[in-house]
């Protein structure tokens, strides 16, 4: 590379608008900054270099910019925003693939913290709500666990890839800010779990944790959630099964209600 191609190179620079919010109850707005052109940069990238010298386009040093991030690899889900209207994983996006400006908002599903960062308790409570673990008893040697099969380990090592985003939260018409409709990494973390051969054990808590206000039947279909997911976890096949779990229980229940109905009533 000549001296020429490198300076034109060098002078090279992308543009970001970003939404700034001091704390959830004021009113936000966009700063926009340039940051010099690195070939292969993502979008955290860009933002450390913005965080280095927070000044705008219009010459003004403002707050460093705040967000989430920590694995820079897809792996702990905490750098889910808004980029040019689409929620993703800020550390896997490539500011080569991305069109300028670049425009970085946070998640509007979940409260914002500040700037780019939100409160994702929403899901890690829907998690608690569907019993989203193993229970272990005890932690004494119980010698090997009960086999699984091959088919029912490959489905099942997809689904537990999820990273609690909130990324299939944010896609979904369905989730607002004033509503508690559980959404779909919850419902997908039940039929993991109610697969595994010591979760079955609670299977029924789980898929009527599906059932109450907010459960699984405020789903309206959009299949939003799939398109977005960054582990391409098959949501919607998730939502059809843990849909006939919730049917099924609901048939059961009808049935021993009408059992219970004609004992109480006696033989005449
Ligand atoms: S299911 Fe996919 S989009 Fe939803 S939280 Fe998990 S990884 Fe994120
Ligand atoms: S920083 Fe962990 S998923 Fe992006």
């Amino acid at each position: 590379m000549d001296t020429a191609q490198a300076s034109a190179v060098s002078s090279k620079t992308v543009t970001f608008r970003i939404w700034r919010q001091d704390d959830p109850n004021k009113p936000g707005h966009f700063d926009e900054f340039k940051v010099p052109y690195t070939k292969g940069a993502n979008v955290i990238s860009c933002l450390m270099e913005i965080q280095r010298n927070p000044v705008t386009v219009e010459g003004k040093k403002v707050a460093p910019v705040v967000w989430d991030a920590a694995c820079l690899e897809e792996v702990c889900g905490s750098c889910a925003m808004n980029i040019n209207g689409r929620v993703r994983m800020a550390c896997s996006a490539l500011v080569d693939k991305l069109q300028q400006p670049i425009t970085l908002e946070p998640m509007k599903k979940f409260p914002v913290v500040r700037d780019l960062t939100v409160d994702r308790d929403r899901m890690f409570e829907s998690l608690k709500r569907v019993k989203g673990w193993i229970p272990v008893d005890g932690t004494y040697n119980l010698g090997p666990g009960p086999r699984q099969s091959q088919k029912d380990q490959s489905v099942m090592y997809v689904l537990s890839t999820c990273i609690t985003c909130g990324s299939c939260l944010e896609a979904c018409p369905q989730v607002t800010l004033d509503n508690d409709f559980i959404g779909a990494a919850p419902i997908s973390q039940a039929r993991l779990f109610n697969m595994h051969p010591t979760g079955k054990l609670n299977a029924e808590e789980r898929t009527r944790a599906l059932m109450g206000p907010g459960g699984i039947q405020d789903c309206g279909k959009a299949q939003n959630c799939v398109k977005v997911c960054p582990k391409e976890i098959p949501l919607t096949t998730s939502i059809a099964v843990m849909n006939r779990e919730v049917s099924k229980l609901m048939i059961k229940d009808i049935f021993f209600k009408e059992e219970e109905q004609k004992a109480s009533s006696g033989p005449g």
